[in-house]
């Protein structure tokens, strides 16, 4: 992607300015950044996903005049199991959306001048005249886009945090609108984590949220750790405590200090290779969300053999690479300087032609040709 050229979708801002400008700064509202944009699903079909296993949905009904004001259900639902249409005040939100339905999965490329580790999801709205999910914050960035019907957007920093209590959703107690606007279908908001918001519906109305990941030091430790331990053994081998000078001890329960230098040792060496960690993140920021399941292709022996295609990473795989690694669904690889060029093309355009792929070594098209085989990849 150039990065300097301006978009529509950023309100004639190049993806490089609006990085500078915007991006976990402020927010910005682009009028019509998706021109004459259309409901990339159906209403019939968005409640068909809410229907099934392996979308998240969750359901919010307003409750005016009943304690605590509303109601939260996680999904899936049945069409029979929401509310009418004519009843005001309900939304439901089906996250992920993009790893469904392609064209959805296209629109949420469009923001990958943001790199693939912190886009995290395109989660669609439906609501009803009035629906929202009231004033709140989120911890990500967001793009919101108006797909159908209008919404009225107030939107405010954040100056007392505390919530409703009570409530099953996080609802800000003492939301200060600054602004407020009103999306039509193709205008989008962008919001920095952090930024207090509360989107009601003007008729029936659906919103696409464009959401981020935004790793915690804590679960970033957690997981690497986790990933180092799997692989101490190659890191510090089986070297066992010695202590040949242990004096004769009258308190039997203490800890010989020796013996936490020869844990801390043990850690520091564990933790010593950066490629160690390297990997471990790639690992984990490339692990397939909990929900996603590929179709394993069982090829005849003919149809073996993609070579002479082109391949295409299917939508719900997860590819990055850094200065060392190349990362695929959880697993990471290393590769000659040539078969890593071509497998970050892989990984940043997501298709490599016939002609790239005919480049590949023997052993790299081999793991290509396994990849398609775990439906990872399609030829096409
Ligand atoms: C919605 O689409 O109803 C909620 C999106 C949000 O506030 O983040
Ligand atoms: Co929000």
């Amino acid at each position: 992607m150039d990065t300097t050229q301006v978009l529509p979708l950023l309100g004639g801002l190049s993806p490089q300015l609006f990085m500078k400008r915007h991006w976990q700064k402020k927010p910005l509202l682009v009028r019509q950044a998706a021109p004459h944009f259309k409901p990339l699903l159906s209403r019939v079909e968005l409640f068909d996903l809410a229907a099934s296993e392996d979308a998240q949905t969750r359901l919010v009904i307003q409750q005016p005049g009943k304690l605590p004001g509303w109601r939260l259900r996680q999904g899936p639902f049945q069409r029979k199991a929401l509310p009418p249409l004519k009843q005001p005040g309900w939304t439901i939100l089906v996250q992920g959306v993009d790893l469904h339905i392609e064209s959805v999965h296209q629109l949420m490329n469009q923001f990958r001048f943001v790199p693939d580790a912190r886009l995290d999801d395109l989660m669609i709205s439906f609501a009803t005249d009035g629906g929202g999910v009231g004033p709140h914050c989120d911890s990500y960035d967001v793009f919101l886009l108006q797909a159908h019907g209008r919404r009225r957007w107030r939107i405010g920093r954040p100056k007392d945090l505390s919530l409703q209590p009570d409530v099953p959703l996080k609802i800000l107690s003492h939301f200060v609108p600054e602004q407020e606007f009103v999306l039509e279908p193709g205008d989008m908001l962008y919001l920095p984590p952090g930024y207090a918001h509360d989107g009601i519906a003007e008729g029936e109305c659906m919103t696409y949220s464009i959401g981020f990941r935004i790793p915690s030091k804590a679960e970033l430790a957690r997981e690497l750790l986790q990933r180092v331990a799997e692989h101490a053994e190659d890191q510090v081998g089986l070297s066992l405590y010695r202590d040949p000078r242990q004096p004769a001890v009258n308190q039997a329960a203490e800890i010989p200090p020796k013996m936490l230098e020869f844990a801390t040792q043990a850690v520091q060496q564990a933790l010593q290779n950066p490629h160690t960690l390297a990997r471990g993140l790639g690992e984990y920021l490339t692990e397939p969300k909990p929900n996603v399941w590929f179709d394993t292709q069982v090829l005849p022996e003919s149809d073996k053999q993609i070579k002479g295609l082109g391949v295409r990473l299917d939508r719900r795989s997860k590819m990055m690479f850094d200065a060392r690694h190349i990362f695929i669904n959880g697993e990471s690889f290393t590769a000659s300087a040539k078969d890593a060029a071509l497998m970050r093309s892989l990984a940043n355009q997501r298709f490599l032609d016939a002609k790239d792929f005919g480049r590949l070594s023997a052993q790299a098209s081999d793991l290509v040709q396994g990849w398609a085989q775990a439906g990872w990849l399609h030829g096409f």
